[in-house]
């Protein structure tokens, strides 16, 4: 079993959206979409109490995959005993304040605690603007550095319509700072934010040119973890 937590301490930058997606490419791949949920392999578990995932689960008529909202401890921990699970992914809440504080104090610091303790990998989402920089690294330096969790920074939410510009400062501050970068780029597409508010993910997305991009964007970056690229 691999556990994947999605994480950054910045609300917006994209982790129910990728944790979401990611398990619904990676079931797509494993599983005939349309298949029956309850077996699915692959696992998303929540434990955002505000939880947009909680919020699309219960919108999505059929996820392709198998959801949790977990609320309390001492479930995460048996998650790696689940029978048939094999891809976990785990959406976190955005946080403000200290990060250690965070960690270690409430349910949603002890929460966050059990899921970095069954973290084989980290996700970190990072948008392309500058304010989203010292959040994400503080997410890695007071949460995944100490524990020795290796991750990924992956940039979400670049339009393309921009230019290059942000989306190469952005990529020189994830190198300048030595963290591992996705070459897999999430692009920002209207149809993400709209398929979030329709309870969609990725694979249930209409079949034209601009879905198919947006779906593509989920396919490398699954792609790029298996492959560890
Ligand atoms: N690649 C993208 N393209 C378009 N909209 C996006 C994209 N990623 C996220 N969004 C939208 O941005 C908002 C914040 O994303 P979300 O995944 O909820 O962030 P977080 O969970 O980190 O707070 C949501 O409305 C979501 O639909
Ligand atoms: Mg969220």
């Amino acid at each position: 079993m691999t556990t994947y937590v999605v994480l950054n301490q910045k609300g917006g930058v994209g982790k129910t959206t990728l944790a979401a997606n990611l398990a619904a490419v990676f079931a797509s791949a494993i599983a005939p979409v349309g298949d029956d949920d309850t077996d699915s392999p692959v696992l998303l578990a929540s434990i955002d109490p505000q939880g947009s995932a909680v919020w699309w689960a219960e919108r999505a008529a059929e996820l392709p995959f198998r959801f949790s909202a977990v609320n309390q401890e001492g479930i995460l921990p048996r998650v790696p005993s689940l029978p048939g699970v094999e891809h976990v992914f785990i959406d976190t809440p955005g946080w403000i304040g200290d990060t250690q504080d965070y960690a270690s104090e409430g349910l949603a610091g002890r929460l966050l605690d059990e899921a970095l303790s069954i973290a084989d990998m980290a996700i970190v989402p990072i948008t392309p603007e500058a304010l989203s920089f010292d959040p994400t690294a503080r997410t890695i330096r007071d949460l995944l550095e100490p524990r020795g969790i290796p991750f990924k920074v992956v940039v979400n939410q670049w339009d393309p319509r921009d230019g290059d510009r942000d989306l190469n400062q952005t990529r020189d501050f994830v190198n300048r700072s030595g963290w591992p970068l996705s070459h897999a780029v999430i692009r920002r597409y209207k149809v993400h934010s709209h398929a979030a508010a329709k309870g969609q993910v990725v694979t249930d997305y209409p079949d034209n040119k601009v879905s198919v991009r947006a779906v593509r964007d989920f396919e490398q970056l699954a792609l790029a973890l298996k492959v560890g690229a």
